[in-house]
C-alpha cells in the first residue's frame, strides 16, 4: 500500500516516541521518509531511540521534554521548527497508567495521569495547532487513546479512563474546529499491543496475562506493525478527507459487549452448534 516517500516531506512529533509503541510508529514513519521529532522524560531513552531510528537515512532528534509543562512543550515545538524549517504533523503518544482500586487511588495518581494523557496531549495539540494557524501551515494530528476511551469507560483504570475519553473528546471537538485551517484531527484506539510500559503495569501475572487473550476474537495480541501501519496512513496523503475519526484496531476485543458473545466461551463451538441444532428441532 506504502511507497517508500509516503511520507517525504513530513516531520512529525512523537511523544513517548522513545519507546513502545511511539517508537514503533517513528520507525514507520521515517522508514516513509518522515524526519523525525521524538520527546519523552528519559534521555538515555531518547539518545538510544534516535541512534536506531537514523538506520532509515531521515533527519531524527530528540528533545527531553515532559509533555505535562505547557511551556517547555512551547519552547520544544519552537525548536522543532527552528531545527527542521518545518512541523507538519504531531502524534499524541504519551500516556500513563496503572491497575488500582478506585477507591485506593490518591488524588496525586489520579492528577499524575490525568497530567500526561489529557493536559499532555492538549498541551503539544496547542502549541502545534496555533504554530500551524499562525504559518498558514495545513497538518495533522493522531491521538493514541484506547478502546475504553469511549462507551463502557473500564474498572481498575479510572484515571487512564477519563484522560483517554476527554482526548477523544479534544479529537472531535478540534477536527471540526480546526478543519478550516487544513488541520486533520484522528485518533486510534489500540487493544492490547505488548509494550513494557503497558505490560508492567496492567498484566500483573502471566496467568492473568493468558486469560486476557480469551476476551480477543483475534485469539492473539496486536502486533506493533500493524498499528504503525495504520498511523501511518492516517499521517499520509492517503487519507485526506478522513477527520474526527478513531479507528479501533483490537482483533475484535471491543466486541465482547455483545449481548450474546459470552456463550462461545461456555463451551467449545462445536457442542454449541449441537444446541443451536437441538432447539432449532424442538421449534
Ligand atoms: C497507585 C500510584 C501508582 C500505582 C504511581 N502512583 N503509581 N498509585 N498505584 N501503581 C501514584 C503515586 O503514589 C503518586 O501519588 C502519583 O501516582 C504520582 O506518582 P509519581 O511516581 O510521583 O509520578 P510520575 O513520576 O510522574 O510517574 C507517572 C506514572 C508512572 C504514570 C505514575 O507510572 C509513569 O511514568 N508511567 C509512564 C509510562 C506508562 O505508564 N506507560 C503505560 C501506558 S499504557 P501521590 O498521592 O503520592 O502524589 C497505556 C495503555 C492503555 O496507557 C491501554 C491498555 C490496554
Amino acid at each position: 500500500m506504502f511507497k517508500e516517500d509516503t511520507l517525504q516531506d513530513e516531520v512529525i512529533l512523537i511523544t513517548g516516541g522513545g519507546s513502545g509503541l511511539g517508537l514503533s510508529m517513528a520507525h514507520k514513519f521515517a522508514e516513509l521518509g518522515a524526519d523525525i521529532a521524538i520527546c519523552g522524560r528519559t534521555e538515555k531513552k531518547l539518545q538510544e531511540a534516535t541512534e536506531e531510528l537514523k538506520e532509515h537515512g531521515t533527519d531524527v532528534r530528540w528533545y527531553s521534554v515532559d509533555v505535562r509543562d505547557y511551556e517547555k512543550v512551547g519552547e520544544m515545538i519552537e525548536s522543532i521548527v527552528s531545527d527542521f524549517g518545518k512541523l507538519t504533523g504531531l502524534v499524541n503518544n504519551a500516556a500513563g497508567n496503572f491497575l488500582s482500586a478506585s477507591e485506593d487511588l490518591s488524588p496525586g495518581g489520579f492528577k499524575a495521569i490525568v497530567d500526561i494523557v489529557l493536559h499532555g496531549s492538549f498541551n503539544c495539540t496547542h502549541h502545534f495547532g496555533n504554530y500551524l494557524i499562525d504559518d498558514k501551515r495545513e497538518g495533522n494530528i493522531l491521538n493514541i487513546v484506547t478502546t475504553y476511551a469511549e462507551d463502557a469507560g473500564s474498572a481498575f483504570v479510572l484515571p487512564s479512563a477519563c484522560g483517554k475519553a476527554g482526548v477523544l473528546a479534544m479529537t472531535r471537538s478540534l477536527a471540526f474546529e480546526w478543519g478550516t485551517y487544513g488541520i486533520r484531527v484522528n485518533a486510534i484506539a489500540p487493544g492490547p499491543f505488548p509494550t513494557e510500559g503497558a505490560w508492567t503495569r496492567l498484566f500483573p501475572t502471566k496467568k492473568f496475562e493468558k486469560k486476557y487473550l480469551q476476551k480477543i476474537p483475534a485469539g492473539r495480541y496486536g502486533e506493533h506493525e500493524e498499528l504503525a501501519n495504520l498511523a501511518a496512513f492516517l499521517m499520509s496523503d492517503l487519507a485526506p478527507y478522513i477527520t474526527g475519526e478513531c479507528v479501533t484496531i483490537d482483533g475484535g476485543e471491543k466486541l465482547s459487549a455483545g449481548q450474546f458473545n459470552f456463550i462461545d466461551g461456555l463451551m467449545g463451538r462445536g457442542k454449541l452448534k449441537a444446541i443451536f441444532k437441538m432447539m432449532k428441532k424442538k421449534g
